[in-house]
């Protein structure tokens, strides 16, 4: 079996791979054409056997907030094999190619939702952040809007503001998106439906918004509301959305949203009435080191000189030695022959655990009980003090 993975040439191929996936996925065949059609056809992949599609996936590109800055990243969707082909590597080799590739066009990170968490494992992703699941009772929440702040329906001429809008509530955490075409048609046709947004304006700017949709709720007579996406970037914009909120409660016994317990949202409640479950955990693949330790923010108070050997068995042009100099929020990175001797031994750090340490979701202690990480204490300790950053999370599923 000679396999090659590219991008559809035809579509004979295209229609393969949309045949292919709504059977992997259970989905129906609409569900897919709308995606097929959203990714575009120079960011789907086929993995080909001579002229048969074995399989393919889809890439997502767009930015990921670290550091306050927003790092290029490809998310990766609808990785399928053909049901018989399965067992026998065709999804190694599928996984293999794709992070190749990422690295030889210098894209500096990879995240994806993982069906099983191993078989990405393989291909160097590692866990590195949540997407939690929050349910909000309305029935008791009692807050009111903030004065001075004005609330009023969004329309299509709000859409390049409220983006601006979320950039400001989010781009200050570890991990949230920075969305483009596909995460954004995500939220606001989510599923065929159209949302709905409200605005909150104060002192003529946009200071946060909601967009939602109403969905039957299982246990009421009433409905859910389902925020497919919250942005708040003032104490006012918080009390005036949760203000909005409690306005629903005579019908609406809860709303819904993903991300963080530490949402801006959440974060101005009167009373921690809300529900958090664990959604589901994200991975995170370093496909570009350089490029991802240079292009993300750090603490600006922080400095710090690290060398360290990276250890990437799928792209060996990948591993090596690193330098990575940190100051005043940013990086510069070298690669030279690691200087060994005596005192200056460089750590050796496994490309997963580079991700995890990067996302900020497991610290160097934690890194080298898994054995991705080797290190002095001294060494640990600076590459835990230049990585600090808050819990990383998402709300976007893609
Ligand atoms: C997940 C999927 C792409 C794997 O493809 P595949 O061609 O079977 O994978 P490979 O044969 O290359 O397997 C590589 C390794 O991963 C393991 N693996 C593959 N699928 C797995 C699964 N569902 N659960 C656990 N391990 C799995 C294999 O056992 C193998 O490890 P081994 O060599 O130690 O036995 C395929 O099962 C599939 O299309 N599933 C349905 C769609 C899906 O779940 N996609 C993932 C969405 S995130």
């Amino acid at each position: 079996m000679t396999l090659d993975v590219r991008a559809p040439r035809d579509d004979g191929e295209r229609d393969a791979l949309s045949d292919l996936l709504c059977v992997c996925f259970n989905s129906p065949a609409d569900g897919i054409a709308v995606g097929m059609e959203r990714v575009g056809a120079d960011h789907q992949r086929v993995l080909m056997d001579g002229a048969s599609v074995l399989g393919g996936l889809w890439q997502l590109p767009m930015g990921q907030w670290f550091g306050g800055r927003s790092v290029p990243m490809v998310g990766i969707a609808a990785v399928g094999v053909e049901a018989a082909a399965r067992g026998t590597g065709a999804g190694d080799a599928l996984m293999a190619s794709t992070v190749r590739e990422l690295h030889a066009r210098r894209v500096p990170l990879s995240c994806l939702y993982p069906a099983t968490v191993n078989f990405y494992r393989r291909a160097g992703y590692e866990l590195a952040g949540s997407r939690q699941r929050i349910e909000l009772p309305l029935k008791g929440l009692r807050v009111r809007a903030a004065p001075g702040a004005t609330l009023r329906p969004g329309t299509a001429t709000d859409l390049p503001e409220m983006e601006r809008c979320y950039a400001r509530s989010v781009g200050a955490h570890a991990g949230p998106l920075d969305r483009r075409d596909y995460c954004w048609a995500r939220v606001r046709q989510p599923r065929g439906e159209t949302a709905r947004h409200w605005l909150v304006h104060e002192h003529g700017e946009l200071s946060g918004y909601v967009t939602l949709i109403q969905k039957d709720s299982p246990d009421d007579i009433g409905y859910d509301l389902q925020l497919t996406d919250v942005a708040a970037t003032t104490p006012g914009a918080v009390t005036t959305l949760l203000s909005f909120l409690s306005g629903q409660r005579s019908l609406s016994g809860r709303a819904i949203l993903f991300g963080s317990d530490r949402h801006p949202l959440l974060l101005g409640l009167p009373e921690w009435l809300v529900k958090v479950s664990l959604d589901l955990h994200w991975m995170l693949r370093v496909t570009h080191a350089e490029q991802a330790l240079t292009a993300r923010g750090y603490a600006p108070a922080v400095s710090g000189e690290l060398e360290f050997e990276l250890a990437d068995e799928l792209i060996p042009e990948h591993a090596g030695p690193l330098q990575l100099s940190v100051r005043e929020g940013h990086a510069t990175v070298t690669r030279e022959p690691a200087r060994s001797g005596a005192g200056r031994a460089p750590m050796r750090l496994d490309v997963r655990g580079l991700a995890a340490l990067y996302s900020g979701f497991l610290t160097p202690p934690e890194l080298v009980r898994m054995e991705l990480l080797q290190g002095s204490s001294e060494q640990l300790a600076t590459l835990g003090a230049l990585f600090a950053g808050g819990t990383p999370w998402m709300a976007d599923m893609f």
